[in-house]
């Protein structure tokens, strides 16, 4: 990560080898989605990390908070992804995991507040930390968004009704009637992350409708058409 200040690099190190290490001990134990296993959640999360520093630095806001965060937003899938009913809690519960993890790594109390408010709220907007929402939620929140309408999302979603056409076409009808509204609206906070995710839903759009063309079209020809 170039910055001039090699401490607080280090800092951003270390956050990151604290996430590969949960995701390599979450691989072993936690049982995951068979589509979107413990390695997408990881390689979710670096890609989340990089539109976090996109986003930071068009917005003028500090890269390696922003970093921090997105690298820790979903750590709870690997600490408590096999628990009932833990989904609704991951940002919350990512925040209290992620509080000794910046502490430890070397960020201040102030710093560490403003990454865990943001991990916290990332999910449903409500955290349970009494502390004001802040610039660095926004960041994670549109960097996670970006990715979860990328390209290779396309395919992982796909594959989760694979072995039935109509499933999939009925999925995907439900999911282009929400992707027109996201079009016709602009629900990312900042400009740099609407721009992004406005760039997916555009590519995701198109490439839907065939697919429903795709699955319209499967059916026996009728005798006499
Ligand atoms: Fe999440
Ligand atoms: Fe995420």
């Amino acid at each position: 990560m170039p910055s001039r200040d090699g401490s607080r690099v280090v800092r951003v190190v270390r956050v990151v080898e604290y996430v590969q290490e949960q995701h390599r001990l979450a691989a072993a134990r936690v049982q995951f989605d068979p589509v979107f296993t413990a390695d997408y959640r990881y390689e979710h999360t670096l890609r989340v990390a990089h539109y976090g520093r996109l986003i930071a630095d068009e917005e003028g806001l500090d890269r390696e908070l922003c970093v921090a965060a997105c690298l820790l937003h979903d750590v709870a899938y690997f600490a408590c992804g096999d628990r009932e009913g833990w989904w609704d809690d991951h940002g919350r519960m990512g925040a209290e995991i992620s509080r000794s993890v910046l502490l430890g790594a070397g960020f201040s109390t102030e710093e560490t507040n403003a990454m865990c408010h943001a991990i916290a709220v990332h999910v449903d907007g409500k955290a349970d930390d009494g502390l004001p929402d802040g610039p660095v939620d926004n960041v994670v929140s549109d960097a996670d968004n970006v990715d979860r309408f990328s390209a290779l999302r396309i395919v992982l979603w796909c594959m989760t009704e694979r072995e039935d056409l109509e499933k999939m076409a009925g999925m995907l009808r439900e999911r282009l009637a929400r992707l027109y509204k996201y079009r016709d609206t602009s629900p990312r906070k900042t400009k740099a992350g609407q721009r992004l995710f406005a760039e997916r839903v555009a590519l995701q759009i198109p490439f839907f409708e065939a697919l429903v063309r795709d699955a319209d079209i499967t059916q026996p020809p009728i005798r006499g058409n």
